[in-house]
C-alpha cells in the first residue's frame, strides 16, 4: 500500500520579473496583462496556501508528491525558483515528481531556458532514455509513475495547448516497455478530457492526444493524472483511454484549491479530496472516491519486480 499526493496548477508569481524586450512583443505581454489585471485576484494567497500545504503533508503519511505542471504564471525564472522553493523540491523530506505545465513554458525562450528543469530537478529524477529529460519513471513501492513533458512555448495568446512530440513519444514506448511489472502511472499537464468527457478545445489540449493514448495503451499504463483544467474531477473510464484519469485541479486558486491523496492498494485507488479553508488556514477532507486500476497481471499488483 502506498500513499500519494497529488497537486497542481498553483501559478506562483514573484514580485519582480526578468523582462526581456522580446517579451513585449510575444504571448507573455498579454498574459502579462491577464494577470495583473484579472488571474492574479484568483491566485492572491497562493504561496500562503502552498505553505500551509507543505506544513501539513508531512504528518500525513504521504510516500510520495506528484506536481503536474503550471507552477507559474508566467514562466520567468523568478516565478520558478519561487515555486520550487514554495513546495520545499529538494529540501522537504517527502521525495517529489514535477512535470511542467503550458504557464511554466509562456514562450519559447521559457522552454529552451530550461528553468522550469533547473529548479525542479530533484523532482524529475529517475530512469530515463538516456540523457533526454523527459519522460522519466520513479518507482514508489509497487507504482511506476512516469512523467511525461506535454508543455511547449506558444506563440499566440489564446494558445494554451501543448503536444508531447514524435521524439518523447518514441522514448515514452520504450520506456513503458521497459519497466518491470507494476502499476504505472501516467502524469502529464494535459487532460484526456474534460469533466463531462467531452475533448479539449483545440487552443487549450493536447495536440497529439491520440497518439499519446496509442503509447499509454500499448504500455500498459493503469492512471492518468494530470492537472490544467482548474476544477477537480476524475472518470474511471473515460473515452478512447482503458484507464482511469484523475484532475487534481488548481491546489491555490481562490474557491477551487484542493488537492489529491491516493491511496493505492492492490489495484484500488482509494481517492481522499482535500480543500483549503481560507478561514481556518488550513485543509479538510471533502470528498473520497475509489477507482479500479486495470491491473491484469498478479506480479504488477504485489509489486514483484
Ligand atoms: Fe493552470
Ligand atoms: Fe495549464
Amino acid at each position: 500500500m502506498i500513499r500519494l499526493a497529488h497537486l497542481s496548477d498553483i501559478h506562483i508569481t514573484a514580485p519582480k520579473y526578468e523582462w526581456r524586450l522580446r517579451d513585449w512583443f510575444s504571448k507573455r505581454f498579454t498574459s502579462w496583462a491577464n494577470h495583473r489585471f484579472a488571474r492574479g485576484f484568483l491566485f492572491a494567497h497562493a504561496e500562503e496556501v502552498v505553505a500551509r500545504l507543505m506544513e501539513e503533508l508531512p504528518g500525513r503519511g504521504i510516500d510520495h508528491l506528484i506536481f503536474s505542471g503550471d507552477a507559474t504564471a508566467l514562466g520567468f525564472e523568478s516565478e520558478i525558483r519561487r515555486a520550487a522553493q514554495a513546495l520545499g523540491v529538494g529540501t522537504q523530506p517527502i521525495p517529489g515528481l514535477a512535470v511542467p505545465g503550458n504557464h511554466d513554458y509562456c514562450t519559447k525562450s521559457a522552454e529552451t531556458a530550461g528553468h522550469f528543469e533547473q529548479y525542479f530537478a530533484p523532482w524529475q529524477q529517475g530512469r530515463r532514455i538516456g540523457e533526454h529529460r523527459y519522460p522519466f519513471a520513479q518507482q514508489v513501492g509497487p507504482v511506476w509513475l512516469v512523467g511525461v513533458n506535454g508543455a511547449t512555448g506558444n506563440r499566440w495568446p489564446w494558445d494554451a495547448a501543448g503536444s508531447v512530440g514524435a521524439a518523447q513519444l518514441q522514448r515514452l514506448r520504450h520506456l513503458l516497455a521497459d519497466l518491470p511489472s507494476g502499476v504505472k502511472i501516467l502524469v502529464i499537464h494535459f487532460p484526456i478530457c474534460l469533466s463531462s468527457g467531452r475533448r479539449e478545445i483545440w487552443y487549450h489540449g493536447l495536440r497529439d492526444l491520440d497518439a499519446v493514448l496509442d503509447a499509454a495503451r500499448a504500455g500498459g499504463v493503469h492512471l492518468w493524472l494530470h492537472g490544467h483544467r482548474h476544477a477537480a474531477y476524475h472518470l474511471q473510464t473515460p473515452d478512447r483511454a482503458a484507464f482511469p484519469v484523475i484532475c487534481a485541479g488548481t491546489a491555490t486558486q481562490r474557491r477551487l484549491w484542493s488537492y489529491g491523496e491516493y491511496t493505492i492498494d492492490g489495484s484500488t485507488l482509494t481517492a481522499l479530496r482535500r480543500a483549503y479553508d481560507p478561514v481556518a488556514r488550513t485543509f479538510r477532507d471533502v470528498e473520497t472516491f475509489a477507482l479500479q486500476l486495470p491491473v491484469q497481471d498478479k506480479a504488477a499488483v504485489e509489486g514483484n519486480s
